[in-house]
């Protein structure tokens, strides 16, 4: 009686939480699950969860989790991961109070569908414009997904021990809240993102621990605060998502991890690597140090067991190198992609690929990569924010 008097009560004064941003990702079978995370502010006092397919009348409830936002951000986190999904079909649900519909489709589990995905990285520094106008555009490619490299919301300072700002924390619900918004296909659908975490996601940027990473992570669903990850679309696509020495070393556990992960998907035919600083970097020069550590432990994993591309960012250009094996051009060699720039302020001015071995082409440009990959062909093209496809290149498997 009392606890229903207290809602009466709130809800006469009309302090149900607002909600303020959903994303999607995953944490198990994309075909057949979603997590969904949505930001309330922080005096929501329950947010029910229900969904159905678009064939089913009734709705089904789900369970979820609620937290506070990390460092007194006045929100509230809230999870919940649906399961037993059914492959290839949309879902709609509503949040909280609210009877807004939201959709979003599951993958299919063909191995003879069309996979298609975006790739981009270095997103919100606090100015909208840029990073609208991409989304915008990243939007109208009808993505089934969305992985980002890091430096989604330029959140963070590099010095670890220096107190936060509000304004530059807030950044993580303006980023979201934007990503909410724009992000939406042609048939309603939010657009999943699978991250992996850059400096700017991190208070000192640079070797800390997941600790310094708190919104990353409560944003983000990483099994274990571990940073690292496989996502596999059945046992044909496997995107590895690493992290270059910003909350874990780039050696050691997860080296091991990333060595027993690719040798387990020896037989898969489409395997990617996403992380954030570049092992062969677009614009800084290839003897930065997070490079060579990269090129030391990761790349003759990646040519052993034949990855098909590593999807770089950071250096916010463009960049496609040659096929590189042992540190080579090699025709049978990994192809390193990318280098950031989806909606940061300024490009900056990348190499000559005539002066640099590794390089086949650069441009100062804002980009995101869409790969399309049917059976054992994969297409990545680049395209600018205007929507013009300025640079593409097959890999057949
Ligand atoms: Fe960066």
């Amino acid at each position: 009686m009392l606890r229903l008097l207290i809602i009466l009560v709130l809800l006469q004064r009309g302090v149900y939480g607002e909600i303020v941003s959903i994303h999607l990702s995953w944490t198990e079978c994309p075909s057949t699950s979603m997590h969904i995370t949505w930001v309330t502010t922080k005096d929501e006092i329950g947010s029910p969860i229900q969904y159905r397919s678009d064939s089913e009348t009734e709705w089904r409830s789900a369970h979820y989790s609620s937290q506070p936002m990390p460092l007194g951000l006045p929100y509230l986190i809230h999870h919940a991961s649906l399961i037993d999904l059914i492959p290839a079909t949309r879902y709609q649900f509503t949040v909280g109070e609210n009877t807004q519909c939201h959709y979003f489709r599951t993958l299919s589990d063909n191995p003879h569908a069309t996979y298609r995905f975006i790739v981009g990285g270095d997103l919100y520094c606090g100015e909208g414009k840029g990073f609208h106008k991409m989304n915008q555009m990243a939007a109208s490619l009808d993505p089934q997904f969305a992985v980002l490299g890091g430096d989604l919301a330029y959140a963070h300072e590099k010095l670890p021990n220096r107190e936060e700002t509000f304004e530059k924390i807030h950044r993580w619900i303006d980023f979201l809240s934007i990503w909410t918004r724009d992000m939406v296909t042609s048939d309603h659908c939010l657009i999943p993102i699978i991250p992996a975490i850059g400096n700017h996601d991190v208070a000192g940027h640079q070797l800390q621990t997941p600790n310094a990473s708190p919104f990353f992570y409560a944003l983000f669903p990483f099994p274990g605060k571990k940073g690292y990850r496989a996502f596999d679309i059945q046992e044909f696509i496997s995107l590895i998502v690493l992290d270059s020495g910003h909350t874990h070393p780039v050696d050691g556990e997860q080296k091991s991890w990333l060595e027993e992960t690719l040798r387990e998907r020896s037989t898969v035919p489409h395997k990617f690597a996403i992380y954030h600083v570049p092992a062969y970097p677009g614009r800084r020069a290839l003897s930065t140090p997070v490079s060579r550590t990269i090129r030391t432990h990761w790349s003759p994993l990646f040519e052993q067991f034949g990855l098909s591309a590593a999807f770089e960012h950071h250096d916010h250009t463009y960049k496609r190198t040659h096929p590189i094996f042992n540190n080579r051009v090699e025709a049978n060699g990994v192809l390193y992609i990318g280098d950031g720039g989806w909606g940061v302020r300024n490009n900056k001015q990348p190499q000559n690929p005539q002066n640099t071995w590794y390089l086949a082409k650069t441009a100062k440009k804002s980009h995101v990569l869409q790969v399309t990959i049917r059976q054992e062909k994969c297409l990545i093209e680049a395209f600018d924010p205007s929507g013009m496809c300025f640079d593409s290149i097959k890999i057949i498997k």
